[in-house]
């Protein structure tokens, strides 16, 4: 099945930040994707504005680069690149003085949607906000697109949050996580909400618990500095994971309309419980030992660093839904597996008719964000052949692209996705104030916890499954959790 490719309006798309490692890597070859595909009006235009000095011909340079370093099999493609790369006009710009803002102003066109990506550190949101506004770049009808990380606590995303809406009213604010624009994520709520199946079963009465497990096997070289400061509870939890947890938690909203869903979505995160002490694992992965070559501490270029580059935790929620069953959270870096995955683990059946049996499973709803996006039901059926009744699981497996019939390189980018998203003008996909206030009002206090109580983190074998103590989480409860493996 080819996917259907619905046009957007003109635009003017402004990347601040258009020479930088996001835009490199993403935003702009994600354009070039949506370009090929059609979806791109032929006078839509890209901005990129940095501050280096350079000219169109040196932008247009930069970014054919990118996109055949990070753009994959789309980079060959020669004659559509030219004409993409057209499109793409810079302006050098000072965003702490007036350098630049004439020209770009005089650059924006009326009568096409305009939209400014804020591909910059959180701290120059402000000054680019207030010059938009000045130099009279920004209407009514702008969208400014902000990237995480949205604060690092309550205090300092409730600063963010004001200091953009001195400028920009909230439903001009495109706020990314980038996890709810992969495809799988948002067929969660197709799933759930288009099938009347799970819908009764979707609860504590049937369910026994969900695992939620976001595995890279990626280290943190290279940005070391930043997620020394930040740890995966800050960098994973509070953002993705949360995301994920709020589209399974969630009651059904009533329309797919942007508040609709994150009305609902607010909802979960305000149901949460304040997580115990002894329901956190924190880890650390270590090489030969403590900073050496392989360990986390020596990647972050700090020997005495108490970050954790693995988190495992035990949520409850608090409503009538799902009190009563747990959702088990981990991610990590340097694990076995780059494996994302959510698991619906259900009830034993309420009685046995075939006695004792062993090999007897739960049913599992697997849903596989990445990598072979798809779903698997595990279920109960007969083993085959005479000699009584014995029993075996099997899986319902569906991968979506062979379902689709589509390439599974077909899939879009989260980023591609969201970037035509914002253009359209649709919120659904992007988180409201409130709800980031919300998931950091919920994980200020886990880590003041620790870091009031001075909690070191457990050492991982890098390629492990993280440290052992997260095995305990569960095996304290009675249960196990779900092997970590693409
Ligand atoms: C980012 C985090 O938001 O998500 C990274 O900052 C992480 O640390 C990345 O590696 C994971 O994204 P994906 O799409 O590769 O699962």
């Amino acid at each position: 099945m080819v996917s259907r490719v619905i046009p957007v309006d003109s635009f003017d798309l402004v990347v601040f930040g258009g020479t930088g490692d996001l835009a490199r890597r993403k935003i702009l070859p994600g354009l070039f994707r949506r370009f090929l595909a059609g979806q791109m009006p032929e006078d839509a235009r890209i901005i990129g504005a940095a501050r280096a000095e350079m000219d169109d011909a040196g932008f247009r340079a930069l970014v054919a680069e990118a996109i055949g370093e990070f753009g994959g099999p789309a980079s060959r493609k020669a004659d559509e690149l030219a004409r993409f790369l057209d499109r793409l006009h810079y302006v050098a710009i000072d965003a702490k003085g007036d350098g630049g803002w004439p020209a770009l102003a005089q650059a924006m066109r009326p009568d096409v949607v305009r939209a400014f990506y804020f591909s910059v550190a959180p701290a120059l949101f402000g000054d680019l906000a207030e010059r938009l506004h000045r130099h009279g770049i920004a209407t009514p009808e702008s969208r400014i697109v902000v990237e995480k990380p949205f604060g690092r606590d309550l205090a300092s995303a409730c600063a963010l949050n004001a200091t953009l809406a001195e400028h920009f009213t909230e439903h001009q604010i495109y706020r990314i996580d980038h996890y709810l624009g992969k495809e799988t994520v948002q067929n969660l709520m197709a799933v759930r909400f288009a099938n009347i199946l799970f819908e009764p079963l979707w609860n504590a009465r049937h369910v026994d618990h969900v695992q939620i497990t976001v595995a890279e096997t990626v280290g943190v070289d290279g940005r070391g500095s930043y997620y020394d400061k930040s740890g995966a509870m800050r960098d994973m939890v509070q953002n993705h994971l949360m995301q994920l947890l709020c589209l399974i938690a969630m009651e059904p909203p009533y329309r797919f309309d942007p508040d609709a869903v994150r009305d609902e979505k607010l909802k979960v995160i305000h149901a949460l419980e304040p997580v115990r002490p002894e329901d956190i694992v924190r880890g650390q992965y270590r090489g030969a030992g403590k900073g050496t070559k392989g360990s986390y501490t020596d990647d972050a270029e700090n020997r005495d660093s108490r970050t954790e580059s693995y988190v495992a935790l035990k949520v409850n929620i608090a409503n009538w839904r799902w009190k009563g069953t747990p959702f088990y959270l981990r991610t990590g870096k340097k694990l076995r597996a780059r494996a994302s995955e959510i698991a619906i683990v259900f009830k034993e059946v309420p009685h046995s008719i075939f006695g004792e049996e062993e090999g007897w499973r739960e049913n599992v709803l697997s849903i596989r964000l990445q990598p072979n996006e798809g779903m698997t039901l595990s279920v109960m059926i007969k083993e085959p052949g005479p000699g009584g009744m014995r029993l075996t699981e099997v899986p319902l497996d569906m991968s979506f692209a062979d379902a689709l019939g589509e390439d599974g390189t077909d899939i879009p980018d989260a980023y591609e996705r969201l970037i035509m998203d914002v253009i359209r003008g649709n919120q659904t996909l992007f988180m409201r104030g409130d709800e980031v206030e919300a998931a950091w009002a919920w994980t200020d206090p886990i880590i003041a916890g620790w870091e009031t109580r001075g909690d070191k983190p457990r050492g991982y074998d890098p390629g492990s499954s993280g440290p052992e103590d997260a095995l305990m989480l569960l095996h304290r409860d009675g249960r196990r959790w779900r092997e970590i493996r693409e």
